[in-house]
């Protein structure tokens, strides 16, 4: 990924963000794309957003070492702008193999752009969220993204906790 030249986005990369985490991990979790400190530091997830994920984990029992954190593309958009369709599909052989390689119970999807190209949906991530879709015989769990929570907590601070606690439930039976 780092000579990756599919799309544009490979212009302005300091760092592709490939992804970490478990490579067994039972959950994945694919974002949007990388933003600035995650361009400069070739990890995902590492801003403010991130450490919110890093919270959210915490509260059901999970370290952030054992799952698998992704994103639908692997550079920066500029400005921060959500992935074109054109850069998703050109990324997507990326997440299609790490899905097959990790293998997990259950993908999280964190935000509009990952829930659309996972669940194959044009709905918004309101409509998606908060129930199970299907993606390549993976289970996936769509919610919102953790930047909206931190901007508008009173709107989504409650959802995303009810969908933390199916992921809870639902991992924890898969499990047994
Ligand atoms: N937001 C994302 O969607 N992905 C990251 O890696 C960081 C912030």
């Amino acid at each position: 990924m780092s000579t990756c030249t599919r799309c544009r986005l490979h212009q302005g990369r300091k760092n592709a963000v490939p992804g970490e985490g478990n490579p067994r991990a039972d959950i994945l979790l694919v974002g949007e794309g990388p933003g600035a400190e995650e361009d400069a530091q070739g990890r995902p997830f590492v801003g403010k957003a991130g450490r919110l994920l890093t919270r959210m984990l915490a509260a059901i029992d999970l370290a952030r070492e054992e799952v698998f954190i992704t994103n639908i593309v692997k550079c920066r958009p500029p400005q921060n702008r959500n992935p074109l369709p054109d850069e998703a599909e050109a990324c997507f052989p990326y997440l299609r193999r790490q899905i097959e390689l990790v293998d997990p119970l259950v993908i999280v999807c964190l935000g509009g752009p990952a829930a659309q190209r996972l669940t194959g949906s044009v709905l918004g991530i309101t409509r998606l969220r908060g129930r199970f879709h299907t993606f390549l015989d993976h289970p996936v769990l769509p919610t919102y993204h953790p930047a909206a929570v931190l901007r508008f907590p009173e709107k989504y601070k409650r959802p995303v906790w009810d969908d933390l606690k199916m992921l809870r439930s639902f991992y924890r039976e898969s499990r047994t």
